[in-house]
């Protein structure tokens, strides 16, 4: 059988246009120019708290006249943004017309793991799956992607992803007009033809050493779209929908923003900064303030967190590209002030935690490392602890109501590790104090060489449902840098 891993080890691959692409970076917004596209709300509480969704494949015009096939949850691409109440039951339905399985993973939604959505709760072609998500967090935002093994980084680049709004009835006066002043905005980058205006995900061998990166860049599924804001404070809830690509975010004009809330929820107060650095699957909530009234474009800088291959690809030059546009209304925002304070996160304990473990994410290439695995000298292509990710095995098991300390260690490159149905905190990022906008409850982090994160578990998960632990990366996901716990 041939198998992704074994295709890397196999005879000398030419790298891909999905990498090397120079036009990457080029300064003004040249192409795209429309609307920013915002997704349809679908309030569950407007729904007796029971939502439909269907998974299809539809078309969708990235350039004008020039349908791409593409996937989409009940649409041609993306999905609706959800938004939950925290104690709530959602009864959610969702029907796979795709023509393969699939399945819906939560992202950062705290629910037991046979509601989570992982590989093992497939959803055969025609069949719909029918989990009840009962809410039991704080106010966040949150995102659903396929899961199904060895096919999820195919599903979400064409198109398969949306986000998940939880509400706590905490009002913090913070912008809250969904699409007025309240924008979802999914990043991510693909490979869009120019002449016939398709993507298409066929996999190098370095697509999958080092994930599958897009030369354009789009935000909720249009290239370099406008927003109309008013002016004022205006919260971004800004989603990495990437395969594999990190966005080094910043306004054209340095202004300062501030970062109000991290994957599971708020910040102690707001946190100014003027470049923020997003990986995949990660989210941030940030404040901007428009009042001066002038437009102003985000761009992203290049991608410097490939490894080696950095120095041959976007991440040698300093170039930022253009991301979205914003355009300023006349009409003042609604009156408020920046709070002061947000939500103070509970503090830190690492001395509670009943464990330590340590998990290697191995990368093929620059495999010399291996060694400091717990499981001895095992050298694996892609993996965790020398070992590539196996369905039968339970990796670890935990104890529900406990924290450990899980050590995280990158091999070869950076990896944004992620864990299913469970929060954590930074304790280090590369043996220091994290910056204060990483110091909040999160699910994902972007690990350039070690980091300590106390993991809090909260929701229960069997053996035949486990939770999953993870790079970000899709492609090394696919390829076995994946783990599983159970959680009892
Ligand atoms: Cu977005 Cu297994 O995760
Ligand atoms: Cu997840
Ligand atoms: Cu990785």
């Amino acid at each position: 059988m041939i198998t992704r891993r074994s295709l890397i080890v196999g005879t000398g691959a030419v790298a891909s246009a999905t990498i090397l692409d120079a036009r990457f970076g080029r300064g003004e917004i040249t192409r795209g120019g429309g609307h920013l596209p915002i997704p349809q709300l679908i309030d569950a509480a407007n729904h007796h708290n029971a939502i439909r969704l269907t998974v299809s494949a539809g078309h969708h015009e990235f350039y004008k006249g020039k349908p791409a096939r593409t996937y989409g949850y009940s649409g041609p691409i993306l999905g609706p943004v959800l938004r939950f109440r925290r104690g709530d039951h959602v009864e959610m339905s969702v029907r796979n017309e795709l023509g393969v399985a699939t399945t819906v993973h939560w992202h950062g939604l705290l629910v037991p793991g046979d509601a989570d959505g992982g590989p093992q709760r497939k959803i055969a072609p025609g069949a719909t799956w029918r989990p009840t998500l009962s809410i039991d967090q704080p106010a966040a935002t949150l995102w659903y992607h396929p899961h199904p093994h060895h096919d999820t980084g195919r599903q979400v680049y064409l198109g398969l992803a949306g986000l998940i709004i939880v509400e706590d009835g905490i009002d913090l006066g913070l912008p809250d007009r969904f699409g007025v002043d309240d924008l979802p905005l999914i990043i991510q980058d693909r490979v869009i033809d120019e002449t016939d205006g398709s993507i298409g995900y066929d996999l190098g061998q370095l697509d999958v050493v080092y994930g599958v990166r897009g030369d354009t860049v789009i935000v909720n599924g249009a290239i370099t779209p406008t927003a109309n804001v008013p002016a004022g404070w205006v919260r971004l809830r800004l989603l990495n929908g990437s395969n594999a690509r990190n966005f080094e975010l910043r306004f054209q004009d340095g202004r300062t923003f501030h970062v109000i809330a991290s994957d599971g929820g708020f910040l102690s107060r707001p946190v100014p900064m003027s470049v923020l650095r997003i990986s995949p699957a990660e989210r941030f909530e940030i404040l901007v303030d428009f009042a001066d009234g002038q437009p102003v474009v985000l761009q992203t800088g290049p991608d410097r967190a490939m490894g080696l291959f950095g120095a041959i690809s976007d991440a040698g030059t300093d170039e930022y590209a253009p991301v979205m546009r914003f355009e300023v209304d006349p009409a003042p925002a609604a009156a408020r002030q920046l709070p002061f304070q947000l939500v103070e996160p509970e503090a830190v304990d690492p001395s509670a935690a009943v464990q330590r473990r340590q998990f290697v994410l191995n990368n093929g290439l620059c495999g010399q490392r291996t060694r400091m695995s717990n499981h001895g000298n095992l050298p694996a292509i892609i993996g965790i602890n020398g070992q590539v990710h196996d369905p039968r095995r339970i990796d670890v098991e935990t104890r529900l109501g406990t924290s450990e300390v899980w050590e995280i260690v990158s091999v070869g490159m950076p990896h944004p590790f992620h864990v299913h149905g469970a929060m954590f905190r930074v304790l280090t990022l590369d043996g220091k104090p994290p910056p204060e906008h990483l110091t909040g409850w999160k699910d994902v982090v972007l690990v350039e060489d070690k980091a300590e994160l106390l993991v809090k578990f909260t929701k229960r998960a069997t053996r035949e449902y486990p939770f999953m632990y993870h790079c970000h990366i899709l492609e090394h996901e696919d390829a076995g840098m994946m783990g599983q716990y159970a959680c009892t």
